[in-house]
């Protein structure tokens, strides 16, 4: 299963992406594509080595538009298996000591090197042509917001995990990213994070509103925000097993 973990900037989808990473890795083989083009602590989140960007392993993000998805498709396959991300030279994968992979898209890097189309653009072909076997699950790491909804990424994905911190413009989000998944087909999860006791009412009441349906909610966790202040390997307690309890609800475990 392909799920893109989306939400506005600074909600937890990377926290998120690395809690739910380490809760399905004790059944599943897990991969993690990392697809934000700004941020760049995400290995360090999954306490492990930064692997070296796909898009340098396809010739830099400048060829991208001009290969196209059938010769993107063709460099990335092994031969007769489609894409598989363990077949990649392993500059370009990292491992977790609890068995997480980690891919890179690419990261924008330079003054006046254009926008950042080309990593979607990657992303999109990676998720529609990547292979999987029946227990193995993708979670993506997105940019924040939804240029990726613009640039047709989620086709590619069989479900999308919504992260929303307490703020309207975050539901307001969750109620747009919503409907166009809905249209496409895929499965939607809305996750409220950051949940404190006096506003979680306030928060489901809200999303009612809107029509959204919560999976689950994951607590304000100083755990899980220390580790993103230091820079380090998330460490948690509470978060944790509220993602547990939310995968399990979502059939994943
Ligand atoms: N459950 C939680 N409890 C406490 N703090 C949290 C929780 N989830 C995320 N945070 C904090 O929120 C901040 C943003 O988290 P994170 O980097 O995961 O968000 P993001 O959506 O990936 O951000 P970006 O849009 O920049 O990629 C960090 O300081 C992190 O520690
Ligand atoms: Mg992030």
């Amino acid at each position: 299963m392909k799920i893109m973990v989306c939400g506005k900037g600074g909600s937890g989808k990377s926290s998120l992406t690395v809690l739910t990473a380490r809760v399905l890795s004790k059944n599943h083989g897990v991969y993690v594509v990392d697809s934000d083009e700004s941020n760049n602590l995400l290995p360090r989140m999954l306490g492990m080595e930064p692997p070296r960007p796909l898009v340098e392993y396809l010739g830099g993000k400048g060829t991208l538009f001009e290969k196209g998805e059938v010769n993107i498709t063709r460099a990335l396959a092994t031969a007769g298996k489609g894409i598989r991300l363990d077949e990649l030279p392993s500059e370009y994968i990292s491992s977790s000591s609890d068995g997480i992979r980690l891919v890179t898209i690419g990261k924008v890097r330079e003054y006046g090197e254009g926008c950042a189309c080309p990593f979607n653009f990657l992303t999109r072909t990676l998720l529609k042509n990547l292979k999987l076997e029946t227990n193995e699950i993708v979670l993506v790491d997105t940019d924040a917001g939804i240029e990726h909804l613009g640039r047709g990424v989620e086709e590619g994905s069989d479900a999308v995990l919504m992260v929303a911190d307490p703020t309207a413009e975050s539901l307001e989000l969750a109620r747009i990213l919503k409907e166009d998944v809905v249209k496409l087909g895929k499965t939607f999860w809305l996750v409220l994070n950051k949940v404190t006791p006096e506003i979680a009412d306030i928060l489901r009441l809200k999303a009612k509103d809107r029509n959204l349906e919560i999976l689950g909610t994951i607590r304000f966790d100083k755990e899980v925000f220390k580790s993103c202040l230091e820079g380090s390997t998330i460490k948690s307690e509470k978060a944790y097993e509220d993602a547990e309890a939310i995968l399990k609800r979502a059939g994943l475990m």
